[in-house]
């Protein structure tokens, strides 16, 4: 049997939209290492989904005032449409609502119940008495132990970072009623995961379970085993691997009735799901790709480790006849023009907005993204970075490269490849330093350094253009015919090879560069050689590889993050915020205000500039509006304004308050005004 690779890419939430975050530093990487190994016919499977389950969902449905389905069927399909669109070369994108994925998570909760893997424990939980509910970590808030700020959740202060169980909170509140919540007795199967530390601590950190189960701890990343040591020194927990709750898998045990499957261990059985839907389709045998020495490759992000790294492990060995990650490539964050990416406050960019706003662009912000991804270190994206990287390295190395290599064989030999001469000693090195290359970027994929093998394969255009700015081919035209035909013979040898160095980063582009050499494309094996192209072989005229990005595209985008977020800070509010107190209330200035002037801020698409008439002065206040209003129709308008806000500067205006705005679920806006004729400064509490 021949070596199988299963490659899995952590299953997205099914409750929120894919940002550039998510895509940098899983999808993307996943599936650059994918397109490689299949370049090099390798047997791969790439499997992917939606992860359904979990209070990740029903909490957004609640916020979102509507059901966890509604909330799954949206995003599932939003995500899965993206990914398509955006080229992630998925053999399969399911969803664990699909009854293939059920009956394969009881099966194994079963396998492992019956060989004695869990401990069936009856403990005090928090109950919420009014809405007669179990609360799940999520559902409960209340003051972090450690650093006493207020609003910390029952598995995690956010504020301080610790992790945290329920019973730890100081005055818990249960989300749902808003009330304390009181302590009920429930039974659960626990994972008792204190029982595996001993051969975790080996495998993780030596690579040895046995003969079939190794791996060389060398190629994991030092904070997969670092996060996975610390949590393993600090002592492994017994965990639940059932809830009191009505959404997810249910515990196929008669006396489990009202309970599911945490989501922790029905999600990654996803993986294994996936692989079997699949395969039925593809005519294969889904165990070929999880046992035997298959290599179990894990994409995932850093707040996923020890799930990938320790339970998932734990559980795929109890189980037996399954193989253990061979790695973990987990990712660090990626942050966003100085600030973590949120969901909440609005601060991303969104990649189905991306691709629907610049669908000439995929493979530009693949390039770019992989320049940047989060692979050691937490990094940042910025539109000026964008920018410049498609310009000085994508356009100006690549592009131009390209350009001039087909360009001059159009101009001197009718786009026909013409036939290599004697050659010196400057052709020898260069195509020396071409044949090193496969092995150069090959291992550095096999590492997972992708963003140093990305780099290598702009290295080759760049030694291309070198080359020719070497050999001046325009320049012995006029004098030596014979030396500019082995010049371009090289030159355009490169430029096939690129198209195989470049399919697993920019399949587009390479796609397009072998249209314009009128090749099919080519597999690893031929990357390197000096004869990929034909002597005469017939090119194709070329047309633009890389447009450059203007000033004003990426201000456009800056303009766009900060309009939005201005737009979610003053109408977004969530329907359940913790308690406030009258006296906070009291404390903010809102009166009915009349506009007076309204005006468009320059080069701001969402932004109005307000004169308002508060009734005690005139003053100045920009508004996410502009989308929804025209400044000819509101200028006479009542509204409400919160007069006490500290000023702020936007787009260099200076705000001087807030206009208070309702937002529909269609992210639809709409001015809170009073019902009767009141006086601009009428208060309002
Ligand atoms: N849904 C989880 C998240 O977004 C990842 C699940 S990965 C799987 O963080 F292994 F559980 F599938
Ligand atoms: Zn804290």
């Amino acid at each position: 049997m021949s070596q199988k690779h299963t490659v899995t890419a952590a299953l997205p939430y099914a409750n929120g939209p894919l940002h550039l975050g998510h895509v940098a530093g899983v999808y993307l990487p996943a599936d650059i290492f994918v397109r490689f190994l299949r370049l090099k016919n390798e047997d791969v499977v790439f499997v992917c989904g939606s992860d359904e389950h979990g209070a990740a969902i029903t909490l957004r449905a609640k916020k979102e005032g509507t059901t966890p389905q509604a909330i799954v069927d949206k995003y599932h399909s939003l995500n899965k449409k993206a990914f398509t669109e955006f080229d992630i070369s998925f053999d399969i994108y399911t969803r664990t609502s699909k009854p293939i994925h059920h009956q394969t998570a009881q099966d194994y909760f079963k396998v492992l119940n019956d060989k004695g893997s869990f401990i069936k424990k009856t403990t005090q939980q928090y109950y919420d008495d009014e809405f007669k509910q179990f609360l799940a970590d999520r559902y409960i808030t209340g003051t972090c132990p450690n650093c006493q700020s207020e609003g910390a959740y029952g598995d995690q202060c956010e504020k301080c970072g610790s992790a945290l169980s329920p019973i730890d909170l100081i005055n818990p509140i249960s989300t749902l009623s808003g009330k304390p919540p009181i302590l009920k007795e429930t039974t659960h199967w626990f994972l008792p995961m204190n029982k595996h530390e001993q051969w975790l601590k080996t495998w993780i950190k030596e690579g040895k379970l046995d003969e079939h189960q190794h791996h060389n701890p060398k190629e994991w990343r030092n904070q997969v085993i670092g996060q996975c040591m610390s949590w393993i020194d600090g002592g492994l927990q017994p965990r639940a691997m059932t809830r009191d709750l009505d959404w997810g898998v249910k515990v196929p045990l008669e006396e489990a009735d009202g309970k599911v499957l945490y989501v922790w261990l029905d999600a990654p059985i996803g993986y294994i799901s996936a692989t079997k839907e699949w395969a039925e389709e593809a005519g294969k045998n889904w165990k070929e790709y999880w046992s035997g020495d298959t290599k179990l490759i894990h994409f995932i992000g850093k707040d996923n480790i020890v799930f990938h790294a320790i339970i998932f492990p734990i559980l795929l060995k109890e189980h037996g006849g399954l193989v253990l990650p061979d790695n973990v490539p987990a990712y660090e964050f990626l942050n966003l023009e100085g600030d973590k990416f949120s969901t909440s406050r609005n601060w991303a960019v969104w990649l189905h907005e991306f691709i629907e706003e610049n669908p000439d662009k995929k493979d530009e912000l693949k390039y770019v993204l992989t320049s940047i991804a989060p692979e050691s270190k937490d990094s940042e994206f910025t539109w000026k970075e964008f920018q410049a990287r498609i310009n000085n390295e994508l356009a100006d190395i690549l592009g131009n490269f390209v350009n001039r290599a087909i360009v001059l064989t159009n101009k001197y030999f009718e786009g026909k490849v013409p036939s290599k001469g004697k050659l010196t000693n400057v052709d020898i090195d260069v195509l020396n330093q071409l044949a090193e290359f496969p092995q150069k970027i090959e291992k550095l994929i096999r590492a997972y350094k992708l963003r140093e093998a990305q780099a290598e394969a702009i290295n080759l255009a760049r030694l291309g253009n070198k080359y020719l700015a070497e050999t001046e081919p325009w320049k012995l035209a006029k004098t030596d015919m014979a030396r500019v035909e082995t010049i371009m013979n090289i030159a355009l040898q490169i430029t096939a090879s690129l198209t195989i160095a470049f399919q697993p980063f920019l399949p587009q582009k390479a796609k397009k560069i072998a249209e314009f050499l009128n090749i099919e494309l080519l597999k690893w094996n031929s990357f390197g050689k000096e004869d990929l192209l034909e002597v005469g072989h017939q090119l194709n005229k070329p047309s633009i590889l890389i447009s450059k990005i203007d000033d004003a595209f990426v201000e456009k985008q800056i303009e766009k993050l900060e309009a939005s977020k201005i737009q979610k800070e003053s109408t977004n509010f969530p329907p359940q915020k913790p308690e406030t107190s009258f006296d906070d209330f009291m404390k903010m200035d809102i009166r009915i205000g009349e506009i007076v002037e309204a005006e468009k801020v320059p080069k701001a698409n969402r932004l109005l500039k307000l004169l308002v008439d508060t009734g005690v002065d005139k003053r100045t206040v920009v508004s996410g509006i502009a989308e929804h209003y025209n400044p000819e129709e509101i200028i006479g308008k009542k509204v409400t304004v919160l007069m006490n806000l500290a000023p702020r500067k936007i787009r260099g205006v200076e705000s001087q308050g807030m206009i208070l705005m309702a937002e529909n679920e269609n992210g639809e806006l709409t001015f809170v005004s009073p019902e009767k004729a009141f006086k601009p400064g009428s208060e309002v509490r």
